[in-house]
């Protein structure tokens, strides 16, 4: 068993697959805005506002770099940016979560917690500039992935059984 590592926009539910797959496999699963948020005690909005995004990417890059070094055999759920760490190849194979920014947006206003959802994220705060973000991260999330799963209305179950069918040929 090799690392997973579910990379995609803000939203696309990367959580939500990363519990089912817990249920579905004999993979832990490890957060990387939860690592982040217990390594300095604060949630990652008050590190936006109180450091600034400079200092929320390179707490990515120490993750990052932690994982590579000292975790094995897990699947890793990643904050949308963090895709841009240097080292993502090293740690394994990498699995993005793809639907439209409209789809992506639907699915967090259709949730019963949704505006806590919109309110926990920095770069959503403007959907205009949210939208100018993914345009700009899309064709680099794809170049990154090994596997892509079009996750658009499909559940979260869904989604897992086919990450694990794709992802076989790769751990
Ligand atoms: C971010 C995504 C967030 C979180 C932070 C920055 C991004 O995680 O890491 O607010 O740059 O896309 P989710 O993708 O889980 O919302």
């Amino acid at each position: 068993m090799k690392n997973i590592i579910l990379i995609g926009f803000m939203g696309v539910g990367k959580g939500s697959v990363a519990r089912e797959m817990i249920k579905n496999s004999d993979y832990i699963s490890i957060d990387t805005d939860d690592l982040i948020e217990s390594m300095e005690n604060k949630k990652i909005k008050k590190i936006f506002e109180d450091d600034g995004e400079v200092y929320f990417r390179a707490l990515e890059k120490d993750v990052s770099l932690w994982l590579e070094k000292s975790v094995q055999n897990t699947l890793r759920s990643t904050g949308g940016g963090f895709y841009k760490v240097k080292n993502l190849k090293k740690i394994g194979t990498i699995v993005l979560l793809d639907s439209p920014f409209k789809e992506i947006i639907k699915r967090i206003k259709a949730h019963p917690n949704a505006a806590k959802k919109l309110k926990k994220r920095p770069l959503l705060k403007d959907l205009k500039k949210a939208e100018e973000l993914y345009e700009q991260r899309r064709p680099e999330y794809l170049a990154l992935a090994d596997v892509v799963v079009d996750v658009t209305k499909k559940s979260a179950l869904d989604c897992t059984k086919e990450i694990l069918k794709k992802v076989k040929k790769y751990v």
